[in-house]
């Protein structure tokens, strides 16, 4: 079946300005998590990244291997302008391209609004993905909802489904209710922390 969530889509997205996913700053509960991180070397991959306002507050604080992806291309080049600085001195990198053909190893992938931005069918390719470009002992943290919306993008899902596409990739799996959500998405999103396998 054809993908019709492309860069096409995406992009025309972006240039008509829909783009209600966008909160217009670092998410809550991913600043929380970020703020405990001590080792600010660790290679951290934001795929399907959008306006990557979590990219601009690590980079602020000191991180120094960051990696952003995403398929639409005029996204891309508005990112690329916004952190040319960062890109620039070797701190980020920002990449045109589908999260499925890219390769890297990374420490640390961070999740928001990716997973739900995707066709369900391809949640098992998502997970399998998502195990093969983390390091050994490398982890996958963030946010997803599991609040039921109609049609989508975005697509959401129970607790009970996500748990059953990752677990053949991670071990463990911890799912918990998100506390510090922004207020718009209060008790409709979990944060995940799951150790690849
Ligand atoms: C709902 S937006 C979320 C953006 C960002 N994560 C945020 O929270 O603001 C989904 C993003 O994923 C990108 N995207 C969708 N499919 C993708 C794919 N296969 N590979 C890479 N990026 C993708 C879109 O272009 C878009 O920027």
């Amino acid at each position: 079946m054809e993908n019709i969530l492309n860069d096409d889509y995406w992009s025309q997205r972006y240039n008509d300005g829909q783009t209600g996913w966008d909160i217009g700053y670092v998410s809550t509960p991913l600043k929380a998590y970020f703020d405990q991180l001590t080792d600010k070397s660790v290679a951290i991959l934001i795929p399907g990244c959008g306006n990557s306002y979590e990219a601009e507050y690590l980079l602020n604080n000191g991180f120094t291997n960051i990696t952003l992806i995403d398929i639409s291309a005029v996204l891309v080049e508005r990112l690329q302008e916004k952190l040319q600085f960062c890109i620039e001195n070797g701190t980020c990198q920002v990449i045109h391209q589908d999260f499925f053909t890219h390769q890297g190893q990374y420490d640390l992938i961070i999740e928001q609004t990716f997973l739900s931005a995707l066709e369900p069918s391809l949640r098992p390719a998502y997970a399998r993905q998502m195990h093969d470009l983390l390091k050994p002992r490398g982890k996958l943290v963030g946010v997803i909802f599991d609040f039921p919306f109609d049609g989508g993008p975005p697509f959401s899902g129970t607790k009970e489904e996500y748990l059953a596409m990752f677990e053949p990739y991670f071990q463990p799996v911890i799912f918990e209710r998100c506390t510090n959500s922004i207020p718009q998405r209060a008790g409709n999103e979990l944060f995940l922390r799951l150790d690849r396998k």
